[in-house]
């Protein structure tokens, strides 16, 4: 059983959602998926018909959408204004413009107070709870007791995204995918606010050579050396 916090951050790809899900669940843990957050928040803003390139705008749509997101690690439920989004915010159109929202300083503030009281709640209920994104052991929980960095090379993490495309029927190449990775991760590392980054304290685990399970085994590791 897990208590307190583990964060998970790192670059998409790495099958960081698919291990924090599973590590969650193994741990009768509730699981909370910040990416859907701030997806959910970029729906809105598209929805909204705001420029990509109106940081005010952004920002205005971002406070009147109501992002509902669910901790329960078998079933993660993403809500947009009451409406279930889970699949629209995996498509290419928020997938494409998820980077430039997440940058905007006021939608930050505003998802991370919302990832914050989500966690309290959380501890109080479950006693434990595994948090995934790209900044929760540096901005969001910096003071959690395990932080762990995922890692991997470009070319595992577009290959391991265009399977989970295709598996989830949407259309894509691996070399659309390495652009698209790329391209996430040069935005996520160098914004002003809250860049992607390892934690000092975190525990850096390169996934490049492991699957789901030997991701999962290298976690539980690391939950048993913290406890
Ligand atoms: O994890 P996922 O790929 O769904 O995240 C989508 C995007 O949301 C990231 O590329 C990043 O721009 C943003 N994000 C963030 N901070 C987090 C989680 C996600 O900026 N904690």
């Amino acid at each position: 059983e897990l208590r307190g916090v583990v964060a998970l951050d790192g670059p998409s790809g790495t099958g960081k959602s698919s291990a924090a899900r599973r590590l969650a669940a193994t741990l009768g843990a509730r699981y909370l998926d910040t990416g859907a957050m701030y997806r959910a928040a970029t729906l809105a803003v598209l929805r909204a018909g705001v420029d990509l390139s109106d940081q005010a705008g952004i920002a205005e749509a971002a406070a009147a959408a109501r992002v509902v997101q669910g901790t329960n690690p078998d079933h993660s439920t993403t809500h947009l204004d009451g409406e279930d989004v889970g699949a629209e915010i995996r498509g290419p159109e928020v997938t494409l413009a998820v980077s430039p929202v997440s940058a905007v300083p006021a939608v930050r503030e505003r998802l991370v107070a919302e990832q914050r009281r989500i966690i309290a709640a959380a501890l109080e209920e479950a006693g434990g709870i595994v948090v995934e994104g790209r900044d929760i052991g540096t901005a969001v929980v910096p003071d959690a007791p395990l932080k762990v960095y995922l890692t991997a090379d470009a070319e595992a993490r577009a290959q391991r995204r265009a399977k989970q495309d295709s598996a989830s029927g949407r259309e894509s190449t691996v070399d659309a995918t390495l652009a698209d990775v790329q391209r996430r991760d040069a935005y996520d590392s160098t914004r002003a606010v809250s860049p992607l980054r390892a934690a000092d304290d975190a525990v850096v685990l390169d996934t490049t050579a492991l699957d789901l399970p030997g991701t999962l085994a290298a976690l539980l590791d690391l939950v048993d050396d913290h406890g």
